[in-house]
């Protein structure tokens, strides 16, 4: 057929066909120079890649899981490709080493998930900034006013009086069904609740009522976050569409949970501005922002970021231990032993977590198989770098899969059983020195919360074990207690972890 009746046939005109293949041979140069090009050379492996989609179709709901597998085949740094998107993954401590120490300096910038795209909001962004004057400052206030020693020693109190009230709820609940997520999760909202606002904004006992309302908002925005099919961030040319609704439904989520937190920050507002405010008279978090002139939306961005990054990730890390140590009767036992010999009949403090060493090393142990985090963040590489030979360029969008370098046979002995006797006597901790254990990342994007979020989950543990015996509804068999999980933001399980408390 010749050009002139394949315009015909095709129902062209002669200068939408010029325009077409002029298209067509622009994009074809640009796809082979791009291939060519020298940064593109010295990728890590990685499976082959499909035209337009790349390794999307192997990513499936659970990319921890998937991505562990390819890794196990190409190497602990592999190369994949997301649409347009470079995505590199480290699976192995060497390889994390590279990323979060080694090119620590190139590879802390952030690529910034679709949900959290908002124009208005992401300039007061702590967690999605680039490394940039705005994230020191943010990092450097949450420190001294949230994280520091003195302000954490202040929380303790509140901590404690959360906790108690756990308890109580727990105790007139004897023998019902208790799904454990939602109490905890309730329990470390409140708690920084108050830290922020000096106030408790969900009733642990009105599970159904019009605050539970912000619990399932704040659930709605991780699950928005956690969402990773996405072709506006696979395919820049569609990002502004928004197609898959993720920016619109984020920021409609958004509006809801400041709703609830505007009224306050006005009141306190009012004060702050008064003519007799001091600050001896500053009672909570916000109270230090709206000194430090902090703007409304300011105040919303860091607040909400705050609640995504505590709650979630605590409520992970608890449920996922409960759900182990159901599962292991005898390590249970012997938590409950240690307990006896250290704290006897005593009402649970502070001072007596540093004396539970074994239930910290069921902590660990339970972080190392169910990393609540399991590929910490997503990085960006703020420029051209290399990471164990192989070029990283400019933009890659950067992973460590913490859940396959938990798993790994070459790095854990029988690594698929729970042994929290693996970490007694042993120095490896997860402060971001030892790269085998990670559940907090490492290098200048490291969780800032790590002192805070222990505290939480090593009191509330102890208190629920100290207090009451757990089992699964129906008598059912804890060995057979389903561990599959759910990737996002914070993997959580699958199921529900339901279960009957019983004081001892
Ligand atoms: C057991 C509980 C927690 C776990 C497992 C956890 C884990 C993590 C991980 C893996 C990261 C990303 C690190 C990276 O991308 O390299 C992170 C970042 C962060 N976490 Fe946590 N976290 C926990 C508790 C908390 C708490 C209690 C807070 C504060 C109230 C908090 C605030 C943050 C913030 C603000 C960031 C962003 C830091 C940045 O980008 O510079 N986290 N966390």
């Amino acid at each position: 057929m010749d050009i002139t009746s394949f315009i015909r046939v095709n129902n062209l005109s002669f200068p939408l066909f010029l325009l077409s293949t002029i298209s067509f041979i622009f994009f074809l140069v640009k796809q082979i120079k791009s291939l060519s090009s020298k940064s593109l050379k010295n990728l890590p492996p990685g499976p082959p890649k499909l035209p337009i989609i790349g390794n999307l179709h192997q990513v499936g709901s659970k990319p921890h899981v998937s991505t562990a597998n390819i890794a196990r085949e190409y190497g602990p740094l592999i190369s994949l490709r997301f649409g347009k998107q470079l995505v590199v993954i480290a699976s192995t401590p060497e390889a994390a080493m590279g990323v979060l120490k080694t090119q620590d300096r190139f590879l802390s910038s952030r690529v910034v998930p679709t949900a959290f795209q908002q124009p208005s909001l992401l300039p007061h962004s702590l967690i999605w900034s680039e490394c940039n004057q705005t994230w020191k400052n943010l990092r450097t206030l949450c420190q001294t006013e949230m994280f520091s020693t003195k302000a954490l020693e202040a929380q303790s109190i509140l901590r404690e009086e959360k906790i108690g009230h756990m308890l109580d709820f727990l105790h007139s609940k004897q023998g019902h069904v208790i799904n454990i997520e939602d109490v905890v999760f309730t329990t470390l909202f409140n708690t920084l609740s108050s830290i922020i606002f000096n106030k408790d904004l969900i009733d642990l006992k009105d599970d159904y009522g019009s605050r539970d309302e912000l619990k399932a908002t704040l659930h709605n925005v991780i699950e928005f976050g956690g969402r990773i099919i996405d072709f506006g961030s696979f395919y820049p040319i569609l990002e502004r569409f928004d197609l898959h609704g993720i920016r619109k439904g984020t920021m409609k989520e958004f509006l809801k949970a400041f709703s609830y937190w505007e009224g306050i920050i006005e009141e306190r507002r009012s004060q702050v501005n008064s003519s007799t405010w001091s600050s001896e008279q500053a009672q909570s978090f916000v109270d230090r922002l709206l000194e430090n002139g902090f703007s409304n939306n300011q105040i919303h961005q860091l607040v909400t970021e705050l609640f995504v990054a505590r709650t979630n990730t605590t409520t992970s890390t608890v449920v996922w231990v409960m759900s182990e140590l159901v599962r292991h009767q005898e390590i249970m036992s012997k938590i409950n032993d240690e307990m006896k010999r250290e704290i006897k009949y005593d009402k649970i403090n502070t001072s007596h977590l540093s004396k539970l060493p074994y239930l910290q090393a069921s902590i660990k142990e339970a972080m190392r198989l169910h990393p609540p985090v399991p590929l910490l963040l997503p990085h960006m590489a703020a420029d051209t770098c290399e990471v164990m030979g192989y070029t990283i360029p400019k933009n890659t969008k950067v992973f460590v899969n913490l859940w396959a370098m938990g798993r790994d046979p070459k790095v854990w002995d029988d690594p698929l059983s729970f042994k929290p006797e693996r970490f007694m006597g042993s120095r490896l901790d997860f402060k971001g020195q030892d790269f085998k254990l990670l559940p907090f990342g490492s290098g200048r994007r490291m969780c800032p919360g790590l002192p805070s979020g222990m505290k939480s989950v090593e009191f509330i543990l102890a208190s629920l074990i100290h207090e009451f015996n757990c089992a699964l509804p129906n008598g059912d068999d804890p060995s057979k207690l389903d561990m599959d999980n759910k990737f996002g933001i914070a993997m959580r399980r699958e199921k529900p972890l339901k279960l009957v408390f019983k004081r001892k």
